[in-house]
């Protein structure tokens, strides 16, 4: 039996959408300005949603045959639509009024991480905040802080930057079907904890990177070793075993710096991905390269990637009598940067690295100090002892 498609209006657009619907799915559908941001649905993960509280709406009617309006604003992630309902998103101002506080909210125990977060120029929790968030805090105390742990071999958990969305716990238990990981304590402390830090082996787990909107979860395999916005993104496969093996390489030249999941519109994996393809293959040789990623237009990426662009007349080898720039720039006699491998090196590279030890490695500026054990007051850019 046909089902009967249940009426929705969403700032003014209406769209039907089958029974079970939820309102943020239905404004999916519509698309554009009227989608509500989501930092902790994630439409592939059973059970996700109503945490973060940045998708609330308006239910200006509640149905055709109920038509109330809600007394207080909802998660659209969580509430299911009805035939005739009214909702406001854009087009209520007290709907971005109260997602500004739900920002606020958000960064309250956030460090100032930006120049030194791996997730920087890909961030979810950044975007959120350029677009509904104020330019200064009014939070006087002093920020909770964690030491970063090293979730197994793979992973590194930076939970002073984590907004608690739970999205890594589901995937950990319905992707890699092996919860080893959890939110223990509750308020202002919980955290996503390993159980005395127990190593997580799942052959899936390296999705929980790909799923989690901030830099708290990053891959060890890249942290530090290049800025986002510096690599060109493309899509390849392999034949895997294990996965579907379809991946986006991060590539710089011609090393393959990052392996990840491909995403949607939406920010969401579209295949989730084994931990070897992830990890492990991080030469071009391993794949069938498709072609260039196709770029969100909002994607840092594309910043500066002009069309119809009219450049100013290039003087330079007039002035230098007809020599090119290219050989008055050849710095290859005086550094290896041309040479060295940066997938090779296990950590990010130094000054060394390209002047005569290839192998050299730096600290990551979060690091603990090299020699002086933990340190206790945690080891992000809050702590001003941090080296
Ligand atoms: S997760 Fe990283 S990039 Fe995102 S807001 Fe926090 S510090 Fe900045
Ligand atoms: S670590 Fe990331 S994915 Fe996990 S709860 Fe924190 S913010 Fe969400
Ligand atoms: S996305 Fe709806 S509450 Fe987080």
């Amino acid at each position: 039996m046909e089902q009967k498609l249940l009426k929705v209006t969403i700032d003014n657009i209406t769209v039907e959408v089958e029974p079970g619907t939820t309102i943020l799915m239905a404004a999916r559908k519509i698309g554009g300005d009227v989608v509500p941001p989501a930092m902790c649905f994630y439409s592939k993960l059973q059970g996700s949603g109503g945490k973060c509280r940045t998708c609330l709406v308006k239910v200006a009617a509640g149905s055709a045959a109920d038509p109330r309006p809600m007394p207080k604003l909802v998660a659209s992630c969580r509430t299911a639509v009805m035939d005739g309902m009214v909702v406001e998103n854009i087009t209520n101002p007290a709907v971005l009024e109260a997602r500004k506080g739900v920002v606020e909210f958000l960064l309250i125990n956030h460090p100032l991480d930006c120049p030194v977060c791996d997730q920087a120029g890909e961030c979810d929790l950044q975007d959120l905040s350029y677009e509904h968030g104020s330019e200064v805090t009014r939070y006087e105390f002093k920020r909770r802080t964690f030491q970063r742990i090293d979730i197994g071999p793979y992973i590194q958990l930076h939970m002073t930057r984590c907004i608690l969305c739970y999205r890594c716990v589901y995937t950990a238990d319905q992707v890699a079907g092996n919860r080893e990981h959890g939110v223990m304590d509750r308020g202002d402390h919980a955290q996503i904890a390993t159980y005395i830090q127990k190593a997580l082996g799942n052959e899936f787990i390296g999705n929980v990177i790909d799923v989690c909107p901030v830099g708290a979860l990053t891959d060890r395999t890249f942290r530090f070793k290049n800025r986002v916005w510096f690599t060109k993104p493309v899509d390849a496969h392999r034949d895997c075993p294990t996965c579907k093996g379809k991946v986006r390489l991060w590539m710089r030249g011609d090393d393959v710096l990052r392996v990840t999941a491909r995403k949607d519109q939406w920010g969401e994996v579209e295949d989730w991905i084994c931990n070897e393809c992830r990890f492990e293959k991080k030469k071009v040789s391993d794949w069938v390269i498709e072609g260039p990623t196709r770029l969100d237009r909002h994607s840092v990426i594309n910043a500066g990637h002009y069309v119809n662009v009219v450049k100013p007349k290039e003087t330079f080898t007039s002035v230098m009598d007809g020599r090119q720039p290219k050989l008055l720039m050849d710095i290859h006699s005086i550094s290896d940067v041309n040479t060295v491998d940066l997938n090779e090196i296990q950590g990010p590279a130094t000054g060394q690295t390209f002047n005569g030890n290839q192998m050299a490695v730096g600290h990551n500026p979060t690091d603990l100090k090299a020699g002086k054990g933990a340190n206790p007051k945690g080891t992000d850019s809050t702590n001003p002892e941090t080296p």
